[in-house]
């Protein structure tokens, strides 16, 4: 069952049911200000940091759903009171339509004759989100309505503000000028910011005070305020700030009125703090207010943000058969990659925005997904992370995007995550040509008397594996790797506690198959680059070891018909036959096949098959097999989910990319694309009613066979599941792929397909590359011309002239 459609030409997902099976989100922003707004307007806004820099308040895990707080309006009629939005008042509408777009949100509710539309969104380069609400007066009779606007400030630090409650009720404070609400809470004594909540037009009146406004005991569905129509010009004084503006509007038969609300933060220099006695400098939030004080300026700030856009997907452009295919290459998946690079796992619906700051491991992942869109960005983004590296290799797991310093609460041992720091940076080289980004001085620990040379850190990275090998010769999994609950060091540790301790026993000896294969994917590239910036002898020692694990894989890494998933600490094979539950795993198929084992002697093809029979399903592939219905305590958390939940024999979208990479690799494209559009969003639109997430981006999980959900998912947008995919199709499947000398081509496809157009932007080119396909294969390119002239291989040169180049593959 569908919710809505896709509305490709205006890059929209339209919900048309404000119903939607669980709240349907969007983000706005992409610099600083950044908001997350559901399809019925719920939501919050923060500024850098959702933990630190919280702006607007909402209440998580909230009943009902996601009326936790939002950006919201009322409107009172004289007859009802209703909610363009549907919530939180939830009245019935004769009309509701929400767009989510490329960073902007647009509602629109209509009833007894009143059209309301609201565009939220965050224009670029400013601290602020804008509502730009537009009311139209479709009946033959004169409609005098009241407009409320309403928002709810969060005192800044969110975690604070769900917790320190004999403190925070003391605190708030606002100031009220004009049709401003400034809200000032902590700014007297410690602070410099401040936000505000304005309207373009004078008020009727307004409330900032939560109680006065809603009633004691009345809810965000009937404020008193709203249903009496009468606002309390409440100011607040500690409690719970708000922000309500209360609008009389006079329209005539077919007349349309425009207003411009701005949610603005702003940060005071240290001389401008003040106005006068407590009063808060109000300058720059007035220059910000002018700024959108029409609607014309408005709309102009809408065109800079579809610009935006038009350029940021401009890089990839797929023109295929399938719709629901270019949807995905072309918007969404872009789009997702893009909320992952300015959000990592801070804040969703699924995060709290408290909880995880940026990640090690998945910000570098994600680096994969976006570099071609916005490669300065990357860059910056890779040194922040090397700058949270440990001396020995080793990295902090996480780090707080405000300071941008390691979270010593977490702290590091996670052994995978030193390798992907060489991927990012790989991928940014192959990108853009930039080797200079080697020689960036970079400190370990954020030291700067500790900086080194990025390659410094690479290396680092690399031999962090050698420097931990175990007793088969296999990399040790440390606290752990990829899969967070593969915690093998921890039996020792209290029933429950498992996954939170590492271990008290002597040896720690469990290794990763995994971090195996990741070693052979990842130190290839390692040792590539190392040729390409001359060094041949690291070039060569790195090749070498690289050769070693492919032997130490096969031989002790091998389990008959799939690789092993690990080691315990007792010596014991995990992911084995010899294993009476979680006999297969996912990951080391994907990551050995793409480090390159078994491809000679038919291991890989045979363990791709042993994924096909084995994890398997309608939905994606699931994790592992069988689930386990036992706890392990020397497993740690994976086997503390119920089967088919998450890590244990969840489908784990991220990981689904890899056994699409190994069978595009192995040649077989019609089982890549297969199982690519098992999980891809857009194929799911139709089963929404049991997927239940947005049909536009990925979740990281969709419960597996042995759930009793199968096909749920959870956890969306937030998930390295997006630039994985993203490589997985764009990369291993159309096969267009990045390379230190140029681009090469090397689709694995479906062999029904006649052929696709990718037009590429790549270091400052564009090449327009036409695959035919009249041989009907799969893979293997016999033949490619360049502006009409046959080359020989398959890397497109460079040409370095702006110019749109003309590329013909044919496959076969
Ligand atoms: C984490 C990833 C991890 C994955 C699998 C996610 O929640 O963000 O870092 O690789 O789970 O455990």
């Amino acid at each position: 069952m569908k919710y809505g459609f896709f509305d490709d030409l205006n890059r929209e997902y339209v919900i048309t049911n404000p119903q939607t099976p669980y709240p349907w989100i969007n983000y706005l922003g992409s610099q600083e200000f950044f908001s997350l707004i559901s399809n019925t307007a719920g939501g919050y806004s923060f500024y850098k940091d959702a933990r630190l820099r919280r702006i607007t308040r909402y209440r998580y895990n909230n009943v009902p759903l996601d009326l936790g707080g939002g950006k919201y309006y009322y409107i009172n009629d004289g007859e009802e009171v209703w909610s363009p939005g549907w919530a939180p008042v939830k009245k019935d509408l004769d009309n509701y339509e929400c767009r989510h777009g490329m960073g902007y949100t647009k509602i629109l509710g209509e009833l007894n004759g009143i059209k309301t539309s609201i565009t939220y969104f965050v224009p670029l380069n400013t601290n602020a989100e804008v509502h730009k609400v537009v009311i139209n007066n479709k009946s033959n009779v004169e409609k005098n309505i009241k407009l409320f606007s309403f928002v709810e400030w969060c005192l800044w630090n969110a975690l604070d503000d769900m917790t320190n409650f004999q403190r925070n009720y003391n605190t708030g404070e606002v100031e009220v000028e004009d049709s401003v609400i400034y809200h000032k809470t902590e700014y007297k004594e410690r602070r410099n910011h401040y936000a505000f909540f304005s309207v373009n037009a004078p008020i009727y009146g307004f409330d900032s005070d939560r109680e006065s406004f809603m009633g004691t005991y009345n809810g965000f569905h009937n404020p008193d305020a709203v249903f009496k129509g009468e606002p309390t010009n409440s100011i607040a004084d500690g409690w719970h700030p708000i922000a309500s503006h209360c609008l009389e509007i006079n329209l005539k038969p077919g007349e349309t009125k425009e207003l411009v609300f701005l949610l603005g933060y702003i940060e005071n220099d240290p001389d401008d703090k003040w106005e006068g006695k407590n009063i808060i400098n109000k300058k720059k939030a007035k220059e910000m207010i002018q700024t959108f004080s029409t609607i014309e300026a408005v709309d102009r700030a809408l065109d800079d943000l579809a610009d935006y856009w038009d350029q940021l997907l401009s890089k990839y452009i797929l023109d295929s058969h399938d719709d629901k295919l270019n949807r995905m290459v072309n918007i969404w998946n872009q789009y997702q990659c893009m909320v992952t690079f300015n959000l990592s796992r801070s804040a969703s619906y699924f995060e709290s925005g408290i909880g995880r700051g940026m990640g090690f491991r998945d910000s570098n992942q994600d680096i994969l997904g976006f570099v071609h869109q916005v490669p300065d960005r990357a860059r910056e983004r890779i040194i922040d992370l090397a700058s949270t590296q440990l001396e020995d290799g080793g990295a902090y797991h996480q780090y707080q995007p405000l300071t941008k310093k390691g979270n010593n609460e977490i702290g590091g041992n996670f052994n995978d995550d030193p390798l992907w720091l060489i991927l990012s940076t790989v991928s940014y080289i192959k990108e853009t040509g930039d080797y200079s980004i080697l020689d960036v001085m970079t400190p370990y620990d954020n030291d700067e008397s500790k900086s080194k040379p990025l390659s410094d850190h690479l290396k680092r990275s690399f031999d962090h594996v050698l420097n931990n090998l175990g007793p088969h010769g296999l990399p040790l999994i440390g606290r752990a790797d990829w899969n967070d609950c593969l915690n093998l060091n921890c039996f020792s540790s209290e029933p429950g506690e498992s996954f939170q301790t590492t271990t008290s026993k002597d040896g720690r000896v469990a290794e990763s198959v995994m971090i195996a294969g990741m070693f052979c994917y990842i130190g290839e590239e390692y040792a590539r680059l190392m040729e390409k910036v001359g060094n041949k002898e690291e070039a060569n020692r790195a090749f070498a070891e690289v050769r070693k694990m492919r032997e130490v894989i096969m031989e002790h890494g091998w389990d008959g018909s799939w690789f092993v998933r690990a080691y315990d600490d007792f010596g014991r094979k995990v992911g084995s036959h010899e294993n009476e539950e979680g006999k297969i795993f996912i990951e080391s198929q994907g990551l050995c096949i793409m480090g390159r084992c078994g491809l000679e002697d038919g291991r890989a093809i045979q363990a791709l098959d042993a994924v096909e029979e084995r994890l398997a399903t309608k939905y994606g592939l699931v994790l592992l097999n069988p689930a386990y219905t036992k706890y392990y305590i020397e497993y740690g958390e994976i086997s503390t989910y119920p089967a088919g939940y998450k890590e244990n024999a969840g489908i784990f979208c991220h990981n689904n990319a890899w056994i699409m990479a190994a069978e595009a690799i192995v040649g077989r494209g019609d089982k890549a694309f297969d199982y690519y559009t098992r999980i891809a969003p857009a194929y799911t639109e139709e089963r929404s009613e049991i997927h239940r997430m947005e049909p536009y981006v990925y979740s990281q999980m969709i419960a597996g066979k042995d759930a009793s959900r199968f096909g749920e998912a959870k956890n969306s947008w937030l998930t390295g599941t997006a630039s994985w995919n993203f490589v997985a199709i764009s990369q291993y499947i159309l096969g267009i792929k990045p390379d230190f000398d140029g681009l090469i081509v090397d689709p694995s496809i479906p062999k029904g397909w006649d052929g696709y157009t990718v037009t590429r932007q790549y270091r400052g080119d564009t090449y327009r590359i036409t695959v035919k396909n009249p041989n009907h294969v799969s893979c293997g390119v016999s033949k490619i011309t360049v502006d009409n002239k046959e080359i020989s291989g398959n890397i497109l040169p460079l040409f370095g002239d702006g110019k749109l180049h003309e590329v013909e593959v044919i496959l076969g």
